[in-house]
C-alpha cells in the first residue's frame, strides 16, 4: 500500500491496512466507537460497497469533519454524537459483521491550538472530547482533592512524582482560578523529572487528559457490549495507545475466550510495521487486538 493511501481527509489513521485486513467476508454492518475524522471508516466504506455505518464519537468538531470525508456514503452513513459506551441500546443484538475502536485522543484533539490537548500550545486547559458537557481539566485541578490528584496523576500518568505535583496544585490553586497548560506545564516541570526526548509534562498532561474523559471508566463494559452485538462470525477489532487501556482490551478479551463463544485472531497485539512507524510517529505506541465471534457458517463468515 502506498503510503498516501493511508490518508484520509488530510489525516493519517493508525493501522488502517490492518483494519481493512481484519474485517470479515462479507462486511455488511460496521460500527465504528470512534469515529475521529473518520480515516478507518472511509477506507472500510470504499473497499465494502455493500456496507453501511453507524458511527459514534463524543467529538462534535470531529464528527462535522468526518461528515464531510464521508459524505460520498452519506446514503449508507449514520453519524451519532455519543460516548459509545453508553449509546449502543439500539443497536439489535447479533447485527454487527465489524465493529472497531481506536481509542484515546484524536490528532485533531492533539493539533488543536485552543483546546488545552497539549502543552505545545498555549491555551486553557480544557481537555474535554465533548465540549458541551463535563468538568475541564481545568475545573478538576481547582475541585479535586489533593488525594484524588495525586490518585490521578499515579494511576493514569504513572507519574513517579504525582504526590510532590499534587502538593503543589493544591498550593497553586490559592491563588489561581483558571489553569493555562502553559501554568499547569510549568507547575509539573518544577517537581517531575523527565527523561532525555520526553517532556517532563507529558505523564501528567496524559493524566489529566483521561480524567477529564473518564477514559477508562467503563471501558470494559463498553467493548463487552460491542462483542455481543457482532452477528457470528463478526468481528471486534480495537487498538489502544497506552498500557493501562490495552490492559483493560488484553483482559475483557480473554474473559470473552473464555465464555467460549469468540475467538482470540491475535494472541500477540498487532502493532504497527516499521514503514507507518516512519511515516506516522503517533502510532508508535499504538496496539491492535481482535476477537471473532464463533458461530454459524455462512454467517458474516471469518475471511
Ligand atoms: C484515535 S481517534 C479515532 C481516529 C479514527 N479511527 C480515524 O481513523 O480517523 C479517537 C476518537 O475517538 C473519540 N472517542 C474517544 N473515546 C470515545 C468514546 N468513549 N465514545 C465516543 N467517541 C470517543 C475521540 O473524540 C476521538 O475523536
Amino acid at each position: 500500500m502506498a503510503h498516501g493511501e493511508s490518508v484520509s481527509a488530510g489525516h493519517v489513521s493508525v493501522l488502517r491496512r490492518e483494519i481493512l485486513a481484519f474485517a470479515p467476508q462479507p462486511t455488511k454492518r460496521i460500527l465504528d466507537a470512534t469515529l475521529g475524522l473518520g480515516g478507518h471508516a472511509h477506507a472500510l466504506l470504499s473497499r465494502h460497497p455493500e456496507a453501511s455505518l453507524i458511527a459514534f464519537d463524543r467529538d462534535e468538531e470531529a464528527l462535522a469533519i468526518a461528515s464531510g470525508a464521508l459524505a460520498p456514503f452519506a446514503e449508507r452513513t449514520e453519524l451519532r454524537h455519543r460516548d459509545f459506551r453508553d449509546g449502543l441500546q439500539d443497536i439489535p443484538p447479533r447485527s454487527l459483521c465489524y465493529a472497531i475502536a481506536d481509542l484515546g485522543v484524536s490528532s485533531l484533539q492533539l493539533d488543536s491550538q485552543e483546546r488545552g490537548f497539549s502543552f505545545r500550545f498555549e491555551a486553557p486547559l480544557d481537555m474535554r472530547m465533548d465540549t458541551r458537557s463535563g468538568r475541564s481539566a481545568s475545573d478538576i485541578l481547582n475541585t479535586a482533592s489533593e488525594k484524588e490528584l495525586e490518585r490521578i496523576l499515579r494511576e493514569f500518568g504513572e507519574e513517579p512524582k504525582a504526590k510532590a505535583i499534587a502538593r503543589s496544585i493544591v498550593m497553586e490553586r490559592r491563588s489561581r482560578s483558571r489553569w493555562t497548560t502553559s501554568a499547569f506545564a510549568s507547575l509539573v516541570r518544577r517537581d517531575a523529572r523527565g527523561r532525555p526526548g520526553l517532556d517532563p509534562a507529558t505523564r501528567a498532561f496524559q493524566a489529566l487528559r483521561i480524567a477529564t474523559n473518564s477514559e477508562l471508566s467503563g471501558l470494559e463494559v463498553g467493548l463487552e457490549r460491542l462483542a455481543h452485538l457482532l452477528r457470528p462470525g463478526g468481528r471486534l477489532a480495537v487498538i489502544a495507545f497506552h498500557s493501562l487501556e490495552d490492559r483493560i482490551v488484553k483482559n475483557v478479551f480473554r474473559s470473552l475466550k473464555k465464555t467460549g463463544g469468540f475467538e482470540l485472531l491475535t494472541p500477540k497485539p498487532i502493532v504497527p510495521q516499521d514503514d507507518e512507524k516512519g511515516f506516522n510517529a503517533r502510532s508508535r505506541s499504538a496496539k491492535l487486538r481482535v476477537v471473532s465471534k464463533r458461530g454459524d457458517e455462512g454467517e458474516g463468515r471469518p475471511a
